[in-house]
């Protein structure tokens, strides 16, 4: 009808205004840090009174409007407003309508630029240290215990996708302990990382007040503060660093989850689901570690709002990863393993690497054993009998080597028990991987 193509709904410079405000906003997820925001809003007040920009009534009536606003927040009756553009101006458009003038005084010499910077620091070190690193040790717990309680059990340990060995099935379950406790390991490392107090950095130049930031830092129970404005501000490599530690450990329990999908080991009667959506969590998190370093390449120094695009990300992965870890645990200590079952998976071909052993240990090389070995097992395809029926005579005809002896080797429970070596799966060395992770989780 003539109207201009891109006249319409964006002819309306309100509309625009509306979808602009939206866009630019993020009070709707990072109200989430409302509690670490007044809590560094306190100090600073405390780092004003301190540097003598507020007095002994303002400071006291800045932290009691605080706590009021700590209250709205608890008992949801904070209110926001549609200007709110984010937790940090919501907090400060409420604390001016409490205390007038006195409120506009908080946030001398400071900006979002080095708030923000410091309160999501601030959030995820409450994560690290209130959930993440118990709901991670908790699901360590339960793989040694089941590991203890569960030695019994043999069944075939894999490789390229093929049964290829027998194994202790509490050797399995240590792999993973051992892998998460790594995970445990580098989250205690980078938690030393995100523990560093951007705030008194301003916008990006620092303060030109004497504002003391190593008493705000002890204040807020920072290891230390930041060494450079410009950079404080700008610096979101502990987000990345989380969000690859996330990574690490999500596929960690991704390949956990494709073992048992896959694994005889899964009653077949009930649907893998929950396996099944850890193994996509893994994705998922990948997926915002490498969204949100594209965000971060190339772009130029100190605060960008290319910077607000951290929390979504944070905020999916930390969420999931806790659901992901409690949903693994309650997996890992409710799945029967059917003993009986698994050791019916075994057959006598996984021992043809221990029937080469026996023969190196009577003198043979082991390129001829495994030759002597590779023979034994063709001779069994022809007969169409398992390597452990041949008769000592017919192996006799493949090497002299052979003696009555050989029958030992037919057992499971002495082959896995030949693997004494540190790290492997007789029940000695894996008694060792028990205790010393027990010893690691103490000591952490
Ligand atoms: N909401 C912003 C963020 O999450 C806070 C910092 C805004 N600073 C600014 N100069 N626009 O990153």
């Amino acid at each position: 009808s003539g109207g201009k193509l891109w006249g319409g709904r964006f002819g309306d410079r309100r509309i625009v205004d509306q979808v602009m405000e939206r866009f630019n906003s993020s009070i709707s997820y990072d109200k989430r840090l409302c509690y670490v925001d007044i809590l560094g809003s306190k100090a600073y007040a405390a780092g004003l009174f301190k540097a003598g920009l507020v007095d002994q009534v303002e400071c006291a009536d800045i932290c009691n409007a605080l706590a009021a606003i700590e209250d709205e927040w608890r008992n949801e009756t904070f209110v926001i407003h549609p200007s709110d553009e984010d937790i940090h101006s919501a907090n400060e458009r409420r604390l001016k309508e409490l205390i007038g003038t006195t409120g506009g005084k908080l946030h001398t010499g400071r900006s979002r630029n080095d708030q923000v910077a410091t309160d999501l620091r601030l959030w995820l070190r409450q994560e690290i240290d209130q959930s993440m690193d118990k709901f991670l040790v908790q699901i360590i717990q339960v793989l040694i215990e089941r590991a203890q309680d569960e030695m019994d059990i043999l069944l075939p340990g894999y490789t390229h996708l093929q049964r290829a060995q027998p194994i202790r099935w509490s050797h399995y379950l240590c792999s993973y302990a051992w892998s998460l406790w790594s995970d445990v390991e580098r989250l205690i490392q980078l938690r030393d990382r995100v523990n560093v107090m951007p705030l008194g950095s301003g916008a990006l130049a620092g303060s030109p007040f004497s504002i003391d930031r190593l008493y705000l830092s002890d204040l807020l129970g920072f290891d230390n503060i930041t060494p450079n404005s410009l950079l404080a501000v700008g610096d979101r490599d502990f987000v990345v660093e989380f969000l690859s530690w996330a990574s690490i450990l999500s596929s960690h329990l991704g390949r956990l989850a494709q073992d048992l999908t896959g694994s005889s080991l899964m009653p077949q009667k009930r649907n893998p689901d929950g396996l099944e959506l850890i193994r996509a969590k893994a994705g998922r998190i990948f997926g915002h570690m490498a969204g949100f370093s594209m965000i971060l390449k190339g772009l130029p120094s100190t605060y960008n709002k290319d910077l607000q695009e951290d929390k979504e990300a944070l905020f999916d992965v930390v969420d999931n990863l806790y659901d992901v870890l409690q949903v693994a645990a309650g997996i890992l200590s409710t799945l029967k393993v059917d003993k009986e079952r698994t050791l019916g998976a075994l057959s006598s071909d996984m021992l043809a690497t221990d029937l080469a052993y026996h023969l190196v240990r009577k003198g043979v090389a082991f390129r001829e054993a495994h030759t002597i070995v590779g023979k034994a097992v063709s001779m069994a395809e022809d007969q169409k009998k398992e390597i452990s029926e041949l008769s000592l005579q017919d192996l006799q005809t493949i090497s002299s080597a052979f003696d009555s002896s050989v029958k030992s080797i037919w057992n499971y429970e002495n082959s896995v028990e030949q693997y004494q070596v540190a790290g492997g799966t007789s029940r000695r060395a894996i008694q060792k991987q028990i205790d010393d992770l027990k010893t690691l989780l103490e000591l952490r």
